[in-house]
């Protein structure tokens, strides 16, 4: 590899023109599998609450990030990419350092990211930077089932402090109150967001007699790819069962050839995924980190 040198180097936001060469660069993100920035780009350039940073060398765009804002206090921050031709002269560093001066300046106190477990030297890193792991998440995925729902029933507005009380006797510690709120991004769920997936018609539950058992909050990708994506599930180990087992069926009522998402490596979620046809791959696993920014 020709490892060019970095004579000036300033951190800008994206513009137009940047797209052909960091697509150009992103074609050699990794060894063995295609970056999907090219999915997203144009999705992602075209998103008020997006901020795309740029690595600008002389004029030539080397590196990128991004950082989303998705509520008033919360961001998350995604997609550091260096030219291979750059690296390893600190530009991921000016980046990352870039990203995080923005997300203050923005007023966030909480920003979010998540490395693949075998991305095997941006976990040093990502504590270099004062980063903790709240968990680890795997990608679980089935295939459409033929049949409609009937376990899962779709909850409306008027349940919503019957689910938030649900959702709260079902967590264990704070992390679980986490829900992937669009593509790969934790958000922290509140009684208010809660309530505007409800009135999106977003957010199914299942029920023994009165009680809820599990629920299930929809979700969605930046690049759909016919896949009913998974936000939150929760619920005792009958109820995440049933639901597991439905959200197929549900999947194919709605039109999706699959169901799939993010679930923590938590109980009971684990064992009972075990009982299930759902699949995963053992390199679809990713360690989620937080930093607390201080004002
Ligand atoms: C990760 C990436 C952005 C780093 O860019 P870079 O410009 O080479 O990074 P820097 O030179 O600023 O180095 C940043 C840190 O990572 C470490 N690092 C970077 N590449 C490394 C490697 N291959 N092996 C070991 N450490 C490495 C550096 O030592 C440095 O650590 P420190 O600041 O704690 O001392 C770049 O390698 C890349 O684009 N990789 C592919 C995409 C990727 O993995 N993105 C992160 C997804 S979460």
């Amino acid at each position: 590899m020709t490892i060019i040198p970095l004579d000036s180097l300033h951190i800008r936001p994206a513009q137009t023109s940047d797209k052909a060469p960091i697509l150009t660069f992103c074609q050699h993100t990794w060894d063995d599998e295609a970056d999907y920035i090219p999915d997203v780009w144009d999705v992602w350039f075209a998103d008020p609450t997006d901020h795309i940073l740029v690595a600008d060398c002389n004029g030539q765009p080397v590196g990128m990030t991004r950082l989303v804002q998705l509520s008033d206090t919360e961001g998350w921050w995604e997609a550091l990419r260096v030219d291979r031709a750059f690296r390893l002269q600190g530009t991921g560093h000016q980046l990352t350092q870039a990203a995080l001066s923005l997300s203050q300046s923005l007023g966030l106190t909480t920003l979010r990211t998540c490395v693949s477990v075998t991305n095997a030297s941006m976990h040093p890193f990502m504590q270099h930077q004062g980063f903790s792991p709240l968990g680890d998440y795997t990608v679980y995925y089935a295939a459409a089932n033929e049949g409609a729902p009937t376990a899962l029933r779709l909850l409306g507005g008027d349940d919503c402090d019957r689910a938030w009380a649900a959702i709260n006797s079902f967590v264990a510690e704070e992390r679980d109150r986490l829900f992937v709120a669009r593509g790969a991004k934790w958000q922290s769920l509140t009684p208010a967001n809660l309530a505007q997936r409800l009135a999106q018609g977003w957010v199914w539950g299942s029920f023994e007699g009165d009680t809820l058992i599990s629920l299930f909050i929809r979700s969605y990708m930046e690049s759909p790819d016919g896949t009913l994506w998974i936000g939150w599930l929760g619920g005792t180990a009958s109820g995440i069962q049933a639901a597991l087992d439905d959200m197929r069926h549900l999947a194919h009522q709605l039109g999706f050839k699959a169901i799939g998402g993010f679930l923590p490596q938590s109980e009971p979620l684990t064992t009972v995924l075990k009982t299930t046809d759902y699949d995963f791959f053992d390199t679809s696993v990713y360690k989620l980190y937080e930093k607390l920014l201080s004002d």
